[in-house]
């Protein structure tokens, strides 16, 4: 198979790309990417070499671009993780969003009928089902809860899947979607609450938690996401929704504190902020469609996800240093200390 990943310099995207070139060296992967802020080509340095990988720059919501390249290359399964991913962000800023969630998605969606690409995923995220609230721990997201977003990120996420949906019911696409819940692991940008806790705490810089950190979000580690995805394009009934997440809920406050206790630092460290416009409240997946269907089941739970993923920041210190020690440092003036959210 001959596999095109979009956004594979990303978090979850380099993670994926590293896991198939080894996992399958049979299929070719080519990985499509813009490299905006968030995509970093030294997530892939130990697969820029094996015979089955090849990169491309370049822009999914770039038409001539897109299609050309899908003339070039033709794949037979495109894997669209590209997108920005930042709830803050898309709150600043919604239409960098539209443009590349929505726009970026229908011009693949585009090429892909063209060209009859025989399976088109769309990695999605189990935020376009709105969220929980904090009372009612019974309730889970399935595939049938109605679509009911919050942020503009959501929003274009949501709208992304129902072009999805769309190009199968009219053009007879052979698509599948997943909807994850929040991943951490390694390679995830520090703007991110796991990483940016990671690399805040070990300098003894103050942690941002928003409102009173009672929000709760349902944490995979990053690899259990992958393999998920993997799974469906072997096994996944084209036309169908996957779910996926390993009920691994967790208040912010509680990830802060593990982050904080593990790296040896005082709880004195956490600082409590102006809150998230529009803040979700809860999210929680309810995976058996996955795991009776595919029999995928995850292989790490919080507490051994969590001691490998800080580890990992710990041996990896350069990677993250090099990220705070460029842009993000404006984003972070901009985002925390402009709006006086933290003072420094
Ligand atoms: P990320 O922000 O780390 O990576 C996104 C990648 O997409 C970057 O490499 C970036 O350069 C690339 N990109 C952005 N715009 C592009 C464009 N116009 N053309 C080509 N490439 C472009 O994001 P992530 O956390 O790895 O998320 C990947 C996907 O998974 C996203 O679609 C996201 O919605 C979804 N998802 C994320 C989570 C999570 O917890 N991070 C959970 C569920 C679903
Ligand atoms: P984030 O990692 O941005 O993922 P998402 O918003 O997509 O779930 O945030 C996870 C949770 O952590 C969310 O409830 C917001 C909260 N958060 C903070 O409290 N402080 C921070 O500095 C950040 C980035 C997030």
């Amino acid at each position: 198979m001959k596999i095109l990943v979009t956004g594979g310099a990303g978090f979850i995207g380099a993670n994926f790309v590293n896991y198939m070139v080894n996992e399958h060296p049979e299929d070719e992967i080519i990985n499509l990417d813009l490299l905006t802020y968030a995509g970093n080509l030294e997530n892939l340095k130990d697969v820029e070499n094996k015979p089955n990988y090849k990169f491309y720059k370049g822009d999914i919501a770039d038409r001539e671009f897109i299609f050309n390249l899908f003339e070039k290359e033709r794949p037979d399964v495109v894997v669209n993780f590209a997108a920005e991913s930042h709830v803050d962000r898309s709150i600043e800023n919604p239409s960098i969003f539209v443009q590349t969630n929505v726009l970026g998605t229908t011009t693949l969606l585009d090429a892909s009928v063209k060209y009859g690409i025989k399976r088109f995923h769309q990695v999605s995220t189990d935020e376009v089902y709105g969220d929980l609230p904090l009372d009612r721990p019974d309730l889970f997201f399935t595939e049938e809860t109605p679509i009911h977003t919050s942020s503009p990120y959501s929003s274009s996420k949501a709208a992304a899947d129902l072009f999805v949906r769309a190009y199968h019911r009219t053009f007879g696409l052979p698509i599948t979607i997943s909807c994850c819940s929040n991943n951490y692991g390694p390679y995830q940008f520090p703007e991110k609450l796991i990483p940016l806790m990671i690399s805040r705490a070990t300098a003894d810089e103050k942690l941002p938690v928003y409102g009173d950190g009672a929000n709760v979000r349902d944490w995979l580690y990053v690899l259990d996401h992958c393999k998920a995805i993997d799974l469906i394009l072997r096994k996944g009934k084209v036309g169908e929704t996957y779910n996926i997440g390993g009920h691994n809920e967790k208040t912010n406050l509680e990830v802060v504190k593990t982050v904080l206790k593990a790296v040896d630092k005082p709880e004195s460290l956490i600082t409590y902020v102006e809150d998230r416009k529009g803040h979700d409240r809860r999210y929680a997946i309810d995976p058996t469609k996955i795991e009776n269907e595919l029999g995928w089941v995850p292989e790490e739970n919080f507490d051994t996800g969590i001691a490998k993923t800080i580890q990992w920041y710990l041996d990896n210190e350069d990677w993250w240093k090099n990220i705070l020690s460029g842009d993000y440092q404006n984003y972070f003036q901009k985002m925390y200390i402009d709006k006086g959210r933290v003072s420094e």
